[in-house]
């Protein structure tokens, strides 16, 4: 730790001693570099600021989050490298008030299952990546909206559909966002919510649809569309549960089953590049809502986990991150293994199928085959 902290002195000094006194920013390029840096990234990301004053604004950020980027890509031996994401122009609190909504509270008590209690000698694979199985939808993207929570459960759900069906069916999170707000269910749209209350709710909705019914709109205020299940495909789940809390051989042992729902405290995964992501982050809560889907050991002995996000393709390792797995303490680094959470399904329930609509529909296509003989 104090190696590395020196070597991060010692890399902004050289840093700042190789530009000389002429250049006012602390950034490996000129001025007129980092200017041109801005305007390509500006149009890589489609940036479009209308208030007076707000690019120069966001340039000043956009030089703070470089100069960070180059601090820490300058260590040697670093893990994981930073790099000009989406967020470049975004603050920590800003990042934090928009993108960071994922709620630890949850509606109703946890009830926390054994079937992934890891038990002495049990054998788990080395490594499980569940988008080798097909199993994992692409990535999402869920905008300038806190509805990560969504984004985790229809992941997880997703997931569990295709072991359990043989299909994947990528899952509606507006329909989450839209009719999983009322009252006590614990979600709020873009202000955040849990992905163990949409669990919830879809048990009690008798299942989700897919986003191509029922897209993505990043729209906070849409009134809740009733879809007719009858004529749509739509997805059930029975039951959910927690995985045991705070033991990541348990999330190890779940995760080589299904894709498992946790929180991460993501602050500084804003700028987030590639490699395995070792922090600074606060492992005692988490306030962003992905999916394990696997997790390995790279060439160097590094554990991770494969951890899927909702921030697009173009963040991170095209929209997935490793995080360091084995943390010191058992809620995993960044709070990983602190509640993860995941639904179940038994093997037969195949809501096309399975519906009561479509039964009575059969019935009554049977009644009227009969009648008509
Ligand atoms: C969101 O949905 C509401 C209600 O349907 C609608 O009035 C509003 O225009 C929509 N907003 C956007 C940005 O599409
Ligand atoms: C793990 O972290 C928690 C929360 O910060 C702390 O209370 C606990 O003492 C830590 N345990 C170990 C073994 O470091």
């Amino acid at each position: 730790m104090v190696k590395t902290i020196s070597l991060v002195i010692l890399s902004v000094l050289l840093l700042s001693s190789s530009l000389g006194s002429a250049t006012a920013t602390e950034t490996k390029q000129s001025q007129e570099e980092v200017q041109r840096m801005y305007e390509q990234w500006l149009m890589e990301n489609r940036k479009n600021y209308n208030a007076l004053g707000e690019k120069e604004r966001r340039f000043n950020i956009f030089k703070d989050n470089l100069k960070l980027i180059e601090a820490h890509n300058s260590v040697p031996d670093r893990t994981y490298e930073l790099g000009l994401t989406r967020f470049a122009d975004l603050t920590d609190d800003e990042f934090r008030a928009i993108h960071l909504r994922g709620k630890m509270e949850v509606t109703s008590d946890p009830v926390i299952g054994d079937r992934y209690l890891y038990k002495e000698g049990d054998v788990l694979p080395d490594k499980v990546d569940w988008r080798d199985e097909g199993a994992v939808a692409p990535v999402k993207d869920q905008g300038d909206c806190g509805g990560c929570w969504a984004f985790s459960a229809t992941g997880a759900v997703e997931g569990l559909n295709k072991i359990k069906t043989g299909e994947l069916v990528s899952l509606s999170e507006q329909e989450l966002m839209d009719c999983d707000r009322e009252g006590d269910s614990g979600n709020f749209g873009c202000l955040g919510g849990s992905a163990a209350n949409a669990f919830e709710f879809i048990i009690e909705n008798g299942g989700i649809v897919t986003d191509k019914v029922y897209p993505y709109t990043e729209n906070d205020t849409a009134a809740c569309k009733a879809i007719e299940m009858v004529t749509t495909r739509y997805v059930t789940i029975d039951s959910y549960e927690d995985a045991p809390h705070n033991d990541e051989m348990s999330l190890k042992k779940a995760v080589a089953h299904q894709p498992i729902s946790v929180m991460v405290e993501a602050e500084n995964m804003k700028l987030y590049k590639s490699g395995v992501f070792t922090g600074p982050c606060d492992h005692w809560y988490g306030n962003h809502n992905v999916v394990v889907v696997g997790y390995g050991t790279t060439e160097r002995g590094e554990d991770y986990w494969i951890i899927r996000n909702s921030w697009g393709a173009n963040w991170g390792e095209s929209g997935y991150l490793k995080l360091q797995r084995n943390f010191h303490n058992s809620t995993g680094n960044c709070g990983v293994a602190i509640r993860p959470v995941y639904p179940l399904k038994s093997n037969s329930s195949f809501g096309l199928l399975l519906s009561p609509s479509m039964f009575k529909l059969g019935v009554l296509f049977v009644l009227i085959g009969w009648a008509l003989l």
